[in-house]
Formats: C-alpha cells, structure tokens, sequence
C-alpha cells in the first residue's frame, strides 16, 4: 500500500526561483535564506520519496478570473513551466503521476470532496520554486509531482478548517492506492506578506511563529483561524497559509517535526519552513 511519510511546508516566493535560476543564490542578501535550506537539500536527497504531491495556488498563469476551482487535481502525464513574463524558468518539466492522480480524484470525490480534474496545465513559480528549494538543480526532478491547486487569489478562498479535512482525505486515498510507494506532501505559499495597498511590505514574525508552532504541536487549533484574522495578522497573501493545513491534515496528528526554519524578508515576504515525519 502507499503510505504517507512526511510533509514539507515551505514559502513559494517567485523571486526565490529567480536568485537561483540567475545565479544570485551566493549574493550577501540570499547566501542566509539558501543556506537554510541546505539541511532540507539533504534530507530530500536521503528521503528519496517515490511521488510528491505538491499543494500550491496557481498564479493566473494556468486560470485566469475566467475559471476559479476552489480545489483542482492535476492528473496529467507532464506539466510544462509556465511562461510569467519573462519565459518559462529553465527547470525540467514537471512529470505527473497519472495513476495516483486519478485514484486520488475518485477516492475524494466519492469522499465528498468535488475536485476539478485537470489533464492539460502549465505550473507556475508556486509548484517549482519549492522544488528547486528542496530539490536543487538537477537535469530531471527526481521523483514525479502530483500538483493540488487551491484557489486563494480570488475571494473566496476554501477555509483552513476544509483545508484541513481535504488532508485527511487525502490521506485515505493515498492509504487505499495498491501500490507500494513513499509520498511526501507539499503545503507551500505564506508566511506573513501583503502585495498590495496601504500595508504592502506587511510581515508579522510572532504571527508566523506562533503558526510554525501550531503546525508542529497544535495543528487543529489553526484550523479555527478565520480569513479575516489570516488578512489582518499575516496580510492579503497570508491566506496562502490555508494550504500548510491540507499537508498537515494528512500526516498523523503527533508527526514528529524534523526541521524548521524561518527568515525574513525574502523580496517582501517572510519566509518559513518546515519538515514533519510520520513516526508511524
Ligand atoms: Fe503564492
């Protein structure tokens, strides 16, 4: 049977993706927030996982206002990069897991959770920035990605509480596919950061903290977290942080918390990190 292992929750920042794909990732202002990856680097490497199924929201790069899924499944056998203005990044393609992709589709949606099913999509700084973070540069990633896209850009999005329950389902569909695999499940996106307005530049450290704590300890109580205190505390952007939960949903209630790490600012986000393990 497949088995949930581990859950990695890290920020998605496009200009993350742009330090390193310039070579920038050495420069006195990003040499500290790469070199709080390396352990991950390494642990990535050493887990060696067989799929990934990463949790992020599309940046309009694949839906536009046209089209809003509130949760969508990507179950294709290839996902190219996205073209965000300046051409596609210079990473490899994204290959799917077609097999997983649909048997998880069935068993939440015969859960009750009414996924969109995508089979053609370009993914965006927010799926590949966190594999570059945990994967480095290689000429192919190294296990294939199941993307779960989750709407927080237009309003309104999906509640952390609901977040969190489609991780448990998630869970059991993973628990129920016939095969013998090791998953890790991405959450990506947050912490603190507002793009636009009169509190643009917003961060908010012992917000984001007190959420890393929650993540580890206490996970349900983030879950009775309101969009207007995510909106208030961590900025318009901070919403984001509703996808950590569907990861955190689908590891056991007791994971044991391997790594953390925190840094700000990265552009004009705070960044934050953090891998769990099943123990079970
Ligand atoms: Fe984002």
């Amino acid at each position: 049977m497949a088995k949930i292992i581990a859950g990695v929750a890290t920020s998605h920042v496009p200009a993350i993706g742009a330090a390193i794909d310039l070579g920038k990732s050495g420069e006195a202002y990003w040499q500290p927030l790469f070199k709080g990856y390396e352990r991950s680097k390494k642990w990535m490497a050493e887990t060696k996982p067989d799929v990934a199924i990463l949790v992020y929201n599309d940046h309009a790069s694949a839906f536009s206002l046209e089209i809003i899924p509130t949760f969508a499944l990507g179950c294709a056998a290839e996902f190219p990069i996205a073209d965000e203005g300046w051409g596609p990044r210079k990473v490899p393609v994204v290959k799917g897991h077609p097999e997983l992709a649909w048997h998880i589709a069935q068993s939440v949606i015969l859960d009750e959770f009414d996924i969109t099913i995508v089979n053609k999509m370009p993914v965006d700084h927010g799926l590949t920035v966190p594999l570059s973070l945990l994967c480095g540069q290689p000429a192919e990633w190294p296990f294939p990605v199941i993307p779960l896209l989750v709407n927080v850009i237009q309003y309104p999005p999906p509640t952390g509480h609901r977040c969190y329950a489609l991780g448990q389902a998630l869970r059991r569909a993973v628990e129920t596919f016939d095969k013998d695999l090791r998953v890790v499940v991405f959450g990506t996106g947050g912490m603190s950061h507002q793009l636009q307005s009169e509190r643009a530049g917003l961060i908010n450290s012992k917000f984001d903290n007190r959420f890393l704590d929650g993540m580890a300890q206490d996970p349900e109580a983030l879950t009775k977290i309101q969009h207007f205190e995510y909106v208030r505390e961590a900025g318009s952007e901070g919403i984001e942080l509703v996808m950590w939960l569907i990861m955190r949903g689908a590891l056991d209630r007791d994971a044991r918390e391997v790594y953390r790490f925190y840094h700000v600012p990265a552009s004009n986000t705070a960044v934050g990190h953090m891998i769990l393990e099943n123990k079970h």
